[in-house]
């Protein structure tokens, strides 16, 4: 059975990926192999609720429109399957090869069911593009005895002629590298952490090598997922900076030591990303993706006959501001090819306490790309408020005098959930031009600032089509900013 989106049911994303029915979280398992970027992904292929963790499956050619595929790797009597990579093995080194096409090689947590259960490192295989897998008959290739131990992201070093995996000891606060020859045995090499955000659960990390924009040059970002054990609901992306010998990453830190520890994404709802592997050297990118969701409240999301979607894919790059590398995300180039012009890019000028009020074509779905340009962020506060006809209503504001970007989804469902309800902000640079790429969906709001410096992602719930959209500000300079609009 396949499915080709776009579909439309309530709250439906038209440009996100979501399984046609049941529960999905994690990404897992990214690769690109044979012209197919492969989309695997946490999945209970029996029910709506988290649990009987399975590898759901689906395939795109553009990053955009999504082919779902049936079951990859699924649950079996000892383990339910979580979260984890795939690699090609281009030189066979694991010998799962058939002689005929490298195999796709996942690494993956297996996690025993009941009391006193262990977490350990399994692999499958596949020959056929990964429409069928062969679950390892050695497994566990990793198993040091613990109850959380998981998602492992494996790549291959080719400075070192070896492959690498990074994964969490989620209550230990640490994640561990692992190398190997073949994929099968792994020694340890070193471990980050105990540090910065301890005392919460860690999970899904991720390691790669960056370019420097203008500089030429490269460092390394290691990535993982903390669960805020002291603030319920807040699930954060780390990031680090640093450098990577094929033992152990150095992070970048400040003259005292300390690391700069930086957030991916200041919403409620980016979790998990990882990146893909073996994008050709011809296109280079590093693409990411992260489910678009919060295990705080993702079980209560009135989607039905599915839960869970995925963030738009987002391409990654590091830039150089006041001395500190930070991670920058860029949409993917591949969604502009979707875009009708709404409100073709042109100055706005709009007078103070005035509003300029969009509205779709009320058979088109809430799907739509906002860019703003203001010219100086710091003599003006000003709203982008999003309406449907039921009184949903969705807010982004700049504040001038603090130079925050926020995101309010407290009138519409879900207001009763205090963490989905509370407002996520961030704080950007308090002067000068401000950008602003915000992507719309039904079911979602990511802003890109500052040139993808600064992200918000957050979902939303604004049932129905016929949408308005307003901007205010409060005030009074003549020339405010541009503004252009696409639907998606
Ligand atoms: C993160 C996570 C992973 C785990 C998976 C189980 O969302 O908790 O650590 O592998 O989900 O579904």
């Amino acid at each position: 059975m396949m499915t080709e989106f776009p579909m439309r049911e309530a709250f439906r994303p038209s440009f996100h990926f979501t399984p046609q029915r049941n529960w999905m979280n994690d990404p897992n398992g990214l690769v690109w192999f044979a012209g197919e970027y492969h989309l695997f992904y946490q999945y209970n292929p029996d029910g709506d609720q988290w649990g009987h963790m399975s590898w759901g499956h689906a395939v795109s050619r553009d990053l955009v429109a999504w082919t779902e595929l049936p079951l990859a790797i699924p649950e079996d009597e000892r383990h339910w399957i979580f979260s984890g990579s795939i690699v090609v093995d281009w030189a066979n080194t694991s010998g799962f090869g058939d002689g005929a096409a490298p195999p796709l090689v996942a690494l993956y947590t297996g996690a025993e069911r009941g009391d006193d259960a262990m977490q350990s490192q399994c692999i499958a295989y596949s020959h056929d593009r990964g429409r069928s897998w062969t679950k390892y008959g050695g497994n566990p290739v990793l198993d040091v005895g613990l109850g959380d131990f998981r998602d492992p992201k494996v790549f291959w070093h080719a400075a070192s002629g070896r492959w690498i995996m990074v994964v969490a000891m989620s209550l230990a606060s640490r994640i561990a590298l692992y190398g190997s020859d073949n994929l099968r045995q792994w020694q340890h090499l070193s471990d980050i952490g105990p540090a910065g955000p301890t005392g919460s659960v860690w999970e899904c990390p991720d390691l790669f090598e960056l370019p420097v924009e203008g500089e030429g040059g490269t460092r390394w970002v290691l990535k993982f997922d903390v669960m805020r054990s002291d603030e319920p609901g807040i699930a954060v992306p780390v990031v680090l900076t640093g450098s990577f010998d094929g033992t152990a990453f150095a992070p970048d830190a400040d003259a005292g030591g300390i690391p700069h520890w930086q957030r991916a994404d200041h919403g409620h709802d980016f979790y998990a990303a990882i990146s893909w592997s073996d994008i050709p050297a011809s296109d280079g990118r590093r693409v990411w993706i992260g489910w678009m969701s919060n295990h705080h409240y993702a079980a209560a999301v009135p989607t039905s006959p599915w839960r869970g979607a995925m963030t738009i894919p987002r391409a990654l790059s590091l830039r150089r501001i006041d001395d500190v590398y930070r991670l920058v995300q860029q949409p993917v180039a591949e969604l502009q090819a979707r875009r009708r012009t709404l409100h073709e890019p042109r100055a706005i000028t709009l007078p103070a306490t005035q509003t300029l009020r969009l509205v779709a074509p009320t058979d088109l779905p809430l799907a739509c790309e906002f860019h703003v340009r203001v010219h100086e962020r710091s003599v003006a506060s000003f709203t982008i408020g999003l309406d449907n006809r039921h009184g949903h209503h969705l807010e982004i504001g700049w504040d001038c005098t603090n130079a925050r970007l926020r995101i309010d989804r407290s009138a519409g469902l879900m207001a009763g959930n205090s963490v989905f309800a509370a407002p996520c902000s961030a704080s950007l640079a308090a002067a000068g031009p401000l950008t602003l790429q915000i992507f719309v969906d039904r079911g979602s709001i990511e802003i890109f600032a500052d040139d993808g410096a600064t992200v918000i992602t957050a979902q939303h719930l604004m049932p129905d089509d016929g949408w308005s959209a307003t901007i205010a500000r409060r005030e009074n300079t003549q020339d405010f900013a541009e503004l252009g609009v696409w639907l998606l």
